[in-house]
């Protein structure tokens, strides 16, 4: 049986309609799923919504509709954004899904039962718009440190997890399992800022909101946002009931998430589980944000354009690959539509575009589009023949790594190879000489090669693009197990390809 990989990405709020930020995260782990389909697992990549909760109740009655008919809109346009942007997900939840609502009651109940959760009163400093509650030290002159907005003191009758309880367990489990937070920066911040200082038992009920899943022992409360949300990534598998996929999928190999949630993931989220006595997600890998003029790109500020606005002037691939290349993964970066463009002209237009059409129009000119493969390779080859073949070797371990901007570099790398060699092989001038034919045919069939495993390896981040080389190279074996198996003969047919990406001009 192939080995299984279950990758998620947070469910997101639809409180409103996504922004580039969302795109971010779900174009980064799609292209990690399509990845290790690719290389033969059974992947389960699961995406989804966060629906319940104050602020999407105060949004729906100033739209003067229910909740569920306000996410219902914002629902069906994120999926028709994923849909854009090629995102193969295998499931989409909703908290609201009713699977879900029993699930997390049941999990709820189970966990009251056995005491890890148990009534008390909530005192807290709360930030409506972010849906967070703040402690004394942690608020910022009065405001919300997330923010900057006025923060409320609420009192309430509340339920509360017992997360006091698991810190020694947790600090274990960081200390043997290195790799379950990564980067190691962000596992740091979690010890030294929340772990050691002390864990408060956290507030996981709220009587000051309707909107939510009721807690079926105690009506008036609804259960409050974490526990709720955090499960999704085992209700989706059937979870309390052990079902097949819960027992093929469970534990989690990756959950992404941006850096302001990896405190949830990685201290609530496993304690959560150690309470149910699950095993623990293998990694939570904490990403930055993509700015905009040096602050968040964020629903609340609106400081930002429908991503399909970029998609339809610039192609899906230009933004996923712009999401996946500029900006290393962990770190934060800045995000600019003239760097999208400057981004795609220099790479997907100048590099891979020209490359591709330049190759392809070559073999038909000089051979007919009929090039078949040489043994006749000269020391001045080897450069880019020895690069060809150890091309997927070295994109596997940056992707192990999730360096993804490296692994694309790894990639375009192989592609100023393949510019250099025309360069430096000259196939008009070898073009002129009837003696030089077989190496002209030589150079051409390297470079075809050179463009065949690109794609090969471009095809989980940019798929519509290898698509298009696939079809141009007339290819139809694209596995990476075929990258080994030298084509015999490209069949490239008479047709002039049609230019992957157009330059664009910035006004
Ligand atoms: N609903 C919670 C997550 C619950 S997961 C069990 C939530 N939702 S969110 O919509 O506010 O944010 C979801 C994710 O989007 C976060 O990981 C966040 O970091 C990410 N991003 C939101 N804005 C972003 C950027 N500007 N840049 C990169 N990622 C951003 O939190």
């Amino acid at each position: 049986m192939n080995k299984k990989f279950y990758i998620t990405t947070p469910i997101y709020y639809p409180s409103a309609e996504f922004h580039i930020g969302h795109c971010y995260t779900t174009i980064i782990a799609d292209a990690i799923a399509r990845y290790k389909r690719l290389s033969g697992y059974d992947v389960y990549f699961q995406t989804g919504t966060d629906e319940h909760g104050l602020k999407i109740e105060n949004k729906a009655k100033e739209a003067g509709v229910t909740p569920k008919e306000y996410v219902d809109k914002i629902i069906l346009n994120a999926k028709d954004l994923w849909k854009s942007l090629n995102i193969s997900y295998d499931y989409f939840i909703r908290t609201t899904d009713e699977d879900h609502v029993k699930r997390v009651q049941e999990i709820f109940k189970k966990l009251y039962e056995q005491g890890d959760i148990y009534k008390g009163e909530y005192k807290g400093l709360y930030c409506v718009p972010c849906e967070s509650f703040w402690t004394e030290t942690q608020v910022i002159d009065g405001k919300c440190p997330d923010c900057g907005r006025d923060v409320n003191l609420v009192t309430e009758e509340a339920y509360f997890f017992k997360l006091s309880k698991y810190q020694q367990k947790l600090e274990e489990y960081y200390e043997t399992h290195p790799h379950f937070i990564e980067p190691e920066s962000r596992k740091n911040e979690m010890l030294n800022n929340f772990i050691r200082p002390g864990l408060e038992d956290l507030c996981v009920s709220r009587t000051s909101f309707k909107w939510g899943i009721p807690v079926t022992f105690d009506e008036k409360h609804v259960i409050y946002v974490w526990i709720d949300a955090l499960t999704n990534y085992i209700t989706s598998l059937g979870y309390p009931e052990e079902t097949e996929k819960f027992k093929k999928y469970w534990p989690c190999d990756l959950h992404l998430v941006g850096k302001e949630i990896v405190r949830f993931h990685t201290i609530i989220w496993p304690a959560i589980l150690m309470a149910l006595n699950l095993p623990l997600p293998k990694q939570v890998f904490g990403h930055g944000w993509l700015i905009i003029d040096g602050g968040k790109i964020s629903k609340s500020l609106g400081n930002y354009k429908d991503p399909r606005e970029y998609i339809n002037t610039y192609g899906v691939d230009a933004v996923r690959y712009y999401a996946l290349r500029e900006v290393p993964f962990g770190s934060d970066g800045n995000f600019s539509e003239s760097a999208l463009i400057t981004r795609t002209n220099s790479d997907l237009c100048n590099i891979l575009g020209n490359l591709v059409s330049r190759t392809i129009q070559m073999g038909i000119k000089y051979f007919d589009g009929v090039v078949h493969k040489s043994n006749k390779n000269e020391d001045i080859d080897a450069y880019l023949t020895e690069y060809i073949y150890n091309l997927k070797t070295m994109v596997d371990s940056k992707v192990e790594s999730l360096k993804i901007n490296e692994a694309l570099e790894c990639i375009f790398e192989l592609l100023r190879k393949c510019n250099k060699y025309i360069d430096d092989t000259t196939p008009w001038v070898l073009a002129k000489d009837e003696s030089m034919k077989d190496r002209l045919e030589t150079v051409i069939y390297n470079l075809l090669e050179g463009i065949r495993v690109s794609a090969i390896m471009l095809q989980a981040f940019i798929p519509e693009t290898s698509e298009k080389i696939f079809k141009g190279l007339n290819l139809s074996d694209t596995s990476f197990a075929s990258i080994d198996e030298l084509v015999e003969v490209y069949n490239l047919g008479h047709e002039k390809p049609a230019n992957l990406f157009e330059r664009i001009k910035e006004d």
